[in-house]
């Protein structure tokens, strides 16, 4: 009786896996602090899509890791970059299959580790994101994330205007079609930890995000930035981090007409493994518990780390 009357299922058709392609290694690597998540090969990225695939996953989210850096991160745009590449990949092995997306930033790729092209030099206190030059880096990202076979873009850099840039420059290269999953509601979250672990970025300097990503005090920014973006021609929003933002996607689920994103991050998905293996927990009872309060409160979607587990239960 309590399956008849619940009001929330999870169904692993909403999920979207995050993952993690490096360039330049022969095998996957451990990535510490996500137990069970790799930095993969392009190979081993191939395979791992497969099997989501065949588990009836029907999203994946890229996010590389490129053998060199610069000052514009010029891997995330170039046609041999490694996302690029891997894109190439599975278009022909899962394409029609699944949707692909990716992450559209530069953090990854700056050798000053931010998500934006700086006005002066890195480490410097009087230096600042150059928010209008950074939307050029975008577009660029993502002509070539689109050319490569993306099905969906996700800027999560969270300057100002990049959807509408975005949206711009993947019209004016022909990609009509794709679509832009735009992380709307991104809070500079200590949550963020072990996934800059995964792609190998620090801040130099020791700077922080506070310029560009929302303060975990307010949450009517939220709608504002949620509608500033759908009004520059996003297809679907998403809030980020997800546990402790529950009003945010209640709210945001409540303001909008377009569909919501949840982004369960990875200091939330380490938080969850490290109780786990320390036995203070029970891993399977609170990873439902969880992925099912992030639906209730109203999101469509969930990236998650939990995806591939999740998957696996229920096949
Ligand atoms: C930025 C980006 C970040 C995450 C996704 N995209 C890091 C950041 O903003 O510092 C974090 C995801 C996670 O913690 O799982 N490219």
């Amino acid at each position: 009786m309590r399956d008849l009357v619940a009001e929330t299922s999870l169904d692993v058709g909403h999920f979207v896996a995050p993952l993690f392609v490096r360039e330049g290694i022969e095998e996957p690597q451990a990535i510490a602090a996500l137990p069970g998540i790799v930095q993969h090969t392009r190979s081993s990225l191939r395979e791992e899509v497969k099997a989501l695939a065949d588990l009836g996953v029907g999203a994946v989210i890229l996010f590389g890791v490129p053998l060199s850096k610069d000052a514009v991160g010029s891997q995330a745009f170039l046609p041999a970059g490694i996302v690029q590449q891997s894109l190439r990949d599975l278009v022909a092995d899962v394409g029609d299959e699944m949707v692909l997306m990716a992450d559209l930033c530069v953090d990854e790729y700056t050798d000053h580790g931010h998500c934006g092209v700086l006005d002066g030099p890195a480490g410097d206190p009087h230096t600042s994101v150059d928010n209008d030059a950074t939307l050029e880096v975008y577009g660029r990202i993502a002509v070539a994330q689109a050319d490569a076979g993306a099905h969906v873009v996700a800027p999560s850099g969270m300057m100002d205007g990049q959807v509408g840039a975005i949206r711009a420059a993947l019209d004016a290269a022909g990609h009509k079609q794709v679509a832009i999953l735009a992380y709307s509601a991104k809070y500079a979250s200590g949550l963020y930890g072990p996934f800059r672990d995964a792609v190998d970025c620090a801040i130099v300097g020791g700077g922080d995000r506070k310029a560009y990503q929302q303060d975990w005090r307010n949450a009517r920014e939220a709608i504002v930035e949620v509608q500033a973006d759908i009004s520059e021609g996003a297809d679907m929003v998403m809030v980020k981090p997800a546990l402790a933002y529950l009003d945010i996607i209640a709210a945001v689920k409540a303001a909008v007409n377009v569909p919501v994103a949840a982004y369960h991050v990875s200091g939330e998905y380490a938080m969850l493994q490290a109780a786990a293996a320390n036995g203070w927990i029970d891993h399977d009872a609170v990873a439902l518990e969880h992925l099912t309060a992030i639906r209730r409160a109203g999101a469509d979607v969930i990236l998650s780390y939990l995806t591939h587990w999740f998957a696996a239960r229920t096949a």
